[in-house]
């Protein structure tokens, strides 16, 4: 990687990518990004609002160009929608403009985590463990991986940031 390559965190919902992401960013001095804000800016709608409104194609659409758009930036801590990096195109165009770190956590912490926030995300409503386990190989497939399980969000920013490092050394 190279000293302005983006650090991208990736993951499901619920394995703590933008709170990693921003004690990431803190740390470095370097401004965060989280998809899924810079989405609700641009549509002027919250997440379930483009959801309901105009259904999930229409918002995998928008995270493609939202995708394309944060890549081409420098320098940043990007945090992913959960699914913005399922699509394989996405993936290999957040691969190619820096550090790709997938996030993970048993069904069983995603449970724990994920129980308050059934509104603000669409897909909770759904069988999400199916939807988890339909997504594993796509999320497996980013070289770079840390399990959250039982790690403070602090921990987890510390690994992410040995990553890095270790990424400008090689
Ligand atoms: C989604 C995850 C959400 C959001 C949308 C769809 C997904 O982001 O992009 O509800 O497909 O996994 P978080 O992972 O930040 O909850």
């Amino acid at each position: 990687m190279k000293p302005e390559s983006n650090i991208v965190i990736t993951g499901f919902m619920g394995t703590g990518k933008s709170t990693a992401g921003q004690l990431v960013a803190a740390q470095l001095n370097r401004p965060f990004l989280d998809t899924d804000a810079e989405i609700e800016k641009r549509v002027g709608k919250t997440i379930p609002q483009i959801f309901a409104d105009e259904g999930e194609a229409a918002f995998r659409h928008i995270e493609r160009r939202m995708c394309r758009f944060l890549a081409a930036q420098e320098g940043y801590v990007i945090s992913t929608g959960g699914g913005m990096l399922v699509d394989e195109g996405n993936r290999e165009v957040m691969l190619s403009s820096g550090l790709v770190v997938c996030l993970s956590a048993t069904p069983e912490i995603l449970l724990q985590r994920l129980q308050a926030d059934k509104a603000e995300r669409p897909l909770l409503r759904g069988d999400w463990r199916g939807l988890l386990e339909k997504r594993r190989p796509a999320y497996e497939a980013i070289p770079c991986q840390i399990d959250t399980t039982g790690k403070t969000a602090e921990a987890v920013a510390t690994e992410i940031i040995a990553l890095w490092n270790n990424s400008l050394s090689a």
